[in-house]
């Protein structure tokens, strides 16, 4: 079947789906995204992404292209035309077409909006939580305000290639202390050795994901502990457990760290339960 996007007002064939040349997104990196689970043909916690999306483009000064709830039946009819049981809708909301120039276009002109789906294969996803990924670390070399989700995010594709380049599936991102702050598309998370839940605190050093925010959810429900706080590579290499949580991937626990084996070098119960519990606390739409 042939996929569908939407591209500022109209649902077009992929060879169809293009951007102006002036586009900013493409120019400057001056857009922001959302990726949403879709699971039973239904958007998951699309109201924690809207809230996100609409923090993220108020801190841009972009303003919404439309209602709420117009964008929501956007993303439903492209889940919808693109026939998607299980997978992801992308939505990108960028300052628009203008004159390159870095300042913002005067006087203002529409927010340019794209809306893409795709499937998921989901044995591929519950084969990798079965098994846990590597991750490797590198120096965290972005700007200063990651929590807000633009799609400036060449320090997270090069973050990724040398984590594929070593044979591992993620990186993690290193502060100049030492310290954790994200993976390079996912949330980083640790399990101490006497089972607290340790992520970092979601200032302007992590994007706050949404995942994580139901994850908060799921451990209180299952009587646990968080601790939102820097944690050092080295405590990870010598922590229970590990994971990484993302919309796209939930829980995905982490076995090894720069080569250091986590645990018993299988995935712990605690991300395996989270995994497990994800769904019950997260809102489908
Ligand atoms: N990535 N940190 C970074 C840098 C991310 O890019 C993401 C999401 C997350 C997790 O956020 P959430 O739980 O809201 O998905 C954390 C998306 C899935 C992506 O870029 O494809």
């Amino acid at each position: 079947m042939s996929r569908i996007a939407y591209v500022n007002g109209r649902y077009l064939p992929f060879r169809n789906a293009k951007v102006h040349v002036e586009d900013r997104g493409y120019q400057f990196a001056d857009a922001v995204y959302e990726v949403c689970e879709v699971r039973a043909g239904r958007l998951i916690d699309e109201r924690r992404h809207l809230d996100r999306l609409e923090r993220s483009l108020a801190a841009l000064r972009i303003r919404m292209p439309m209602t709420r709830a117009a964008l929501g039946v956007v993303l439903r009819e492209t889940v919808a035309r693109n026939r998607i049981v299980y997978g992801l809708v992308y939505l990108q909301i960028g300052r628009g077409v203008a004159r390159r120039d870095p300042a913002f276009p005067q006087p203002a002109v529409a927010p340019s909006v794209v809306v893409t789906a795709r499937p998921l294969n989901p044995k591929r996803l519950e084969a990798l939580a079965a098994s846990g990924i590597a991750v490797v670390s590198v120096p965290d070399n972005r700007w200063g305000r990651v929590d807000i989700k633009t799609v400036g995010l060449l320090p997270n594709v090069l973050a990724r290639q040398a984590a594929i380049d070593q044979g591992a599936r993620e990186a993690w991102f290193i502060d100049k202390s030492g310290a954790v702050t994200e993976g390079a598309s996912v949330n980083a998370w640790i399990v101490t050795q006497d089972g607290k839940l340790v992520t970092r605190q979601a200032d302007h050093a992590i994007l706050g994901g949404i995942t994580r925010a139901v994850l908060f959810d799921a451990i209180k429900g299952q009587g646990l502990t968080i601790e939102e706080r820097p944690f050092a590579l080295q405590e990870a290499y010598a922590a229970r457990e590990a994971f990484v949580s993302s919309a796209t991937q939930i829980v995905i626990p982490v076995v090894r760290i720069d080569g250091h084996v986590i645990g018993d070098g299988k995935p712990g119960p605690v991300a395996t339960a989270l995994r497990r519990a994800f769904h019950h606390y997260a809102e489908a739409g």
